[in-house]
């Protein structure tokens, strides 16, 4: 089946106010009456608000990097997902690899900020991905379905309708090495199949698939031709506003 294809621009800690208000700016200027790929953007916390206000009249929607689970109280330095939707935010990232390596999201975290963003109404892009060890051990697969169960089976397929998949090998992120158009192929070709025996045929049929990992204009075109990819997770490439539009242009 025909999935529209959506790309992600992930701006990490980067960027100051202005430069990331000049980024959107040039994406506004660029991609503002796009029609084909849709596209999200990323940016710190501090700039959703803005960024979500310049962005307002065009097709391109914002998201959060990351929520807390907790709804409201005594937890410095969080954010909640009542609070990101209340800015008008629409989307959150959820299980970004540097989250889980950096911060210590386990695979019980992800689950309960997945939950947590679907029942506010964001739509979450649930982040999956292996290691180069968990690759060369042969187990990418095993980790995988440990990240996609963990996450998926406590919802049925209509309340997680708004989901967006991001396969992300943590190996190919910020690397500059890509999976090939193959090898990603392969792993979201099982990861579909494997959704299907979850959730449904249906539902695995009609859900986007992004790859992740050092998507590039040079690269994009190959790896969103395969049939199970739908669409991008970039980091590095999305914070130029050039390099982001070149990749939603392939798509
Ligand atoms: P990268 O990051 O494109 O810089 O590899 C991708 C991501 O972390 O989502």
């Amino acid at each position: 089946m025909a999935r529209t294809a959506v790309i992600g621009g992930n701006w990490k800690m980067n960027l100051d106010f202005e430069a990331a208000m000049e980024l959107a700016s040039g994406l506004r200027n660029r991609l503002g009456s796009h029609r084909g790929a849709a596209s999200i953007v990323f940016p710190a916390f501090p700039y959703l608000r803005p960024v979500s206000k310049r962005l307002s009249e065009c097709n391109i929607s914002v998201g959060a990097q990351d929520l807390h689970v907790e709804a409201k109280g005594a937890f410095t330095g969080a954010v909640s997902a009542t609070m990101i939707k209340s800015i008008g935010v629409t989307h959150v990232l959820v299980g970004h690899s540097e989250r889980r390596a950096v911060f210590g999201d386990d695979d019980a975290l992800v689950a309960r900020k997945l939950t947590v963003a679907l029942d506010a109404g964001l739509v979450p892009t649930l982040c999956i991905g292996e290691t180069q060890s968990e690759r060369e051990s042969g187990d990418t697969f095993a980790v995988l379905q440990r990240q996609l169960d963990s996450a998926l089976r406590a919802h049925t397929a209509a309340a997680l309708d708004s989901l967006i998949v991001a396969y992300e090998p943590v190996w190919a992120i910020g690397t500059g090495l890509t999976a090939t158009p193959e090898q990603a192929q392969e792993v979201h070709a099982w990861v579909r199949a494997h959704v299907s025996a979850l959730l449904g045929p249906s539902f695995a049929d009609a859900l986007p698939i992004q790859y992740g990992g050092s998507v590039k204009p040079t690269n994009a075109a190959a790896l969103l031709a395969q049939p199970d990819i739908d669409g991008a997770l970039v980091g590095g490439a999305s914070l130029k506003a050039e390099s982001f539009t070149e990749i939603v242009r392939a798509a």
